[in-house]
């Protein structure tokens, strides 16, 4: 992790994104923020700077609209702003059954939850990649990504509550990544995640 390295948190405003970005900063990990409203971000980001010490930017973006996860990636581009840390997080659950279901808001989750999530990951992976093979050379590849958006068309959420998706993308083993670590702003514990995200 280098100065210049930030982690970003999609959906950081409030929930286990918001949870993520504490226990990151716990980790003295600079932060993305990014979800729609910008003044629970920014209060949150103002909160971690002065405890934690760290770095906190954020960008307020409705992540459901097409694209947003190409425009996302640009923004951080302009800012000069180094990935090393993927959480894609931002995301809903609507439950019941499927035809008393909204359309729209189906067709949102979809967006947001899978779209959105692949054209991130698609824009931000290589030069995440890069940027580890040119510090660490050719060694097995960090915790990179943390996935816990999904939409899962066999389970509305009211089923899909006891699936914890904490998906990686390169790692063996998310402890390595999440073991328990206490600072003077706070403690990021990996038991103590996954048992949130088993609500
Ligand atoms: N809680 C669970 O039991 C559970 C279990 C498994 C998986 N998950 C998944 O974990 C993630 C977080 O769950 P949670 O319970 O913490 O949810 P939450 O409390 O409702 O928080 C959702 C976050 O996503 C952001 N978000 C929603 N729509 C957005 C949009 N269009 N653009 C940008 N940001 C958006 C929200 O911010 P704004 O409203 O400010 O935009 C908020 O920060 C979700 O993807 C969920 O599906 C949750």
């Amino acid at each position: 992790m280098t100065e210049r390295s930030y982690a970003l948190v999609t959906g950081a405003s409030r929930g286990l994104g918001k949870y993520f970005a504490r226990a990151l900063a716990a980790r003295q990990q600079n932060l993305v923020l990014v979800a729609r409203d910008n003044e629970r971000l920014a209060k949150l980001a103002g909160e971690l700077e002065k405890t934690c010490g760290i770095r906190a930017q954020t960008l307020a973006l409705d992540l459901a609209s097409p694209g947003a996860g190409g425009r996302l990636a640009e923004q951080l581009k302009e800012r000069g702003l180094k990935i090393d840390l993927l959480v894609n997080n931002a995301g809903f659950g609507d439950s019941g059954e499927f035809l008393k279901l909204s359309l729209a808001r189906q067709l949102e989750m979809i967006s947001l939850q899978n779209a959105t999530v692949v054209e991130l990951t698609y824009k931000l992976l290589p030069a995440m990649i890069a940027d580890w093979r040119k510090a660490w050379g050719q060694g097995d590849f960090p915790f990179m990504i943390v996935q816990l958006a999904n939409y899962d068309p066999r389970s509305p959420a009211d089923k899909a509550k006891s699936a914890a998706h904490l998906r990686r993308f390169s790692m063996p083993s998310m402890t390595s990544a999440w073991r328990t670590s206490r600072t003077r702003c706070g403690s990021a514990n990996a038991a103590e995640l996954r048992q949130r995200t088993k609500r």
